[in-house]
């Protein structure tokens, strides 16, 4: 498979990702950054004070995969779980401006929206601040995002479960994707957190990191391509996906597919490094757009290396956009 190959096959790809139409479904969170100064000490207890300069907001969680997919010009529809409080409007307003759609988020009035607030000055973090509750939801909301996922599924190409452990995901709800996905062709990627990948049976892929591969083996460890390999298939028999997506930080990342001899290694793009979190949420997000546009599985896992050489390069948990993805195709 050379590279000069496969620069034509993604463009080709990429001019069908505006006719995409992805679901993404797992926990949502909202990240907030507070930027300022230190100029002295709190008379009040040994800590700084902070000035405040300015304050950001961003989508996390599945929150973030869906904003990849939007900015690969894909149709996209979040859904999950956010509460009554400022957080969630925040989240509503920031959706509306990036044409995610929301009509599979459900507001429990129980819980509050899952934010984590950091504090950096001078570059430096401060101090994390979490607001969160990751116990399991009340029956009505887990019954309202059910019947929101159920319907949302008839018009999309693919399902994204984007699960951070905050609840937003049940057993119950994870069953109702696959049978609804199945009957209507649409496939099920799965970026995961559990160390019980039978959670997720019945989906097409799982795209864990080395670290959530091990942890799901039992703790198992996999150095090298030998134990990748072996490992991946130990995960396709416990979660009954058809391949998992192994992602190697700087190693890059394998694809292990059911049935298939060979195994598929990607070494990352030799880049720059500056900031590496919200890799696997562009990771999952280019493989599921390059999915529903038609790609093999090694075409779109291809595509997702080259999207996440990209925003590891850049400063801050930035998405892809298409004109990133093609700029670097192009090798620019
Ligand atoms: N240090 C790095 N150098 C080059 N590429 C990198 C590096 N870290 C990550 N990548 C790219 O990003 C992809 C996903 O990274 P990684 O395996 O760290 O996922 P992850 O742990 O799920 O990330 P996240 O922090 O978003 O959860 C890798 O397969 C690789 O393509
Ligand atoms: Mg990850």
């Amino acid at each position: 498979m050379n590279e000069a190959g496969f620069s034509a096959r993604a463009f080709g790809f990429l001019g069908k990702f505006p006719s995409v139409r992805i679901l993404v479904v797992g926990d949502i969170m909202l990240d907030e950054y507070i930027w300022g100064e230190v100029k002295r000490i709190s008379p009040e207890a040994p800590v700084p004070v902070v000035a405040v300069t300015k304050d950001t907001r961003a989508l996390g969680g599945a929150g973030n995969v869906a904003v990849n997919v939007a900015g690969l010009k894909a149709k996209v529809e979040l859904a999950g779980l956010i509460g009554a409080d400022s957080s969630g409007r925040e989240i509503l307003r920031i959706l509306a401006k990036r044409r995610i759609g929301t009509s599979g988020i459900v507001q429990d009035r129980n819980r509050p929206t899952t934010t984590k607030t950091r504090v950096i000055a001078h570059h430096q973090q401060v101090v994390r601040v979490d607001r969160e509750m990751d116990d399991v939801p009340d029956g009505r909301a887990q019954d309202a995002l059910r019947a929101r996922v159920r319907k949302a599924i008839g018009n999309v190409d693919g399902v994204v479960i984007s699960d951070y452990l905050k609840g937003a995901l049940s057993r119950e709800l994870v069953n109702d994707i696959v049978i609804a996905a199945g009957r209507s062709g649409a496939f099920v990627a799965v970026d995961p957190k559990r160390t019980d990948v039978s959670f997720y049976r019945g989906c097409t892929l799982i795209t864990p990191n080395r670290h959530e591969a091990e942890a799901a083996l039992g703790g198992r460890r996999l150095p090298g391509d030998m134990e990748i390999w072996e490992g991946g298939k130990a995960l396709i028999r416990k979660s009954g996906a058809k391949a998992v997506l192994i992602t190697r930080g700087e190693e890059g990342m394998s694809l292990i597919e059911r049935g298939r001899k060979a195994f598929f290694h990607i070494p990352a793009k030799a880049r720059q490094v500056f900031d590496v979190t919200g890799a696997g949420d562009t990771v999952i997000g280019t493989v599921a757009v390059a999915m529903g546009a038609g790609a093999p599985l090694r075409d779109a896992a291809l595509l997702a290396n080259v999207a996440a050489g990209v925003v590891v390069g850049e400063v801050g948990t930035v998405p892809i956009t298409m004109e990133k993805l093609s700029k670097a195709l192009r090798g620019e």
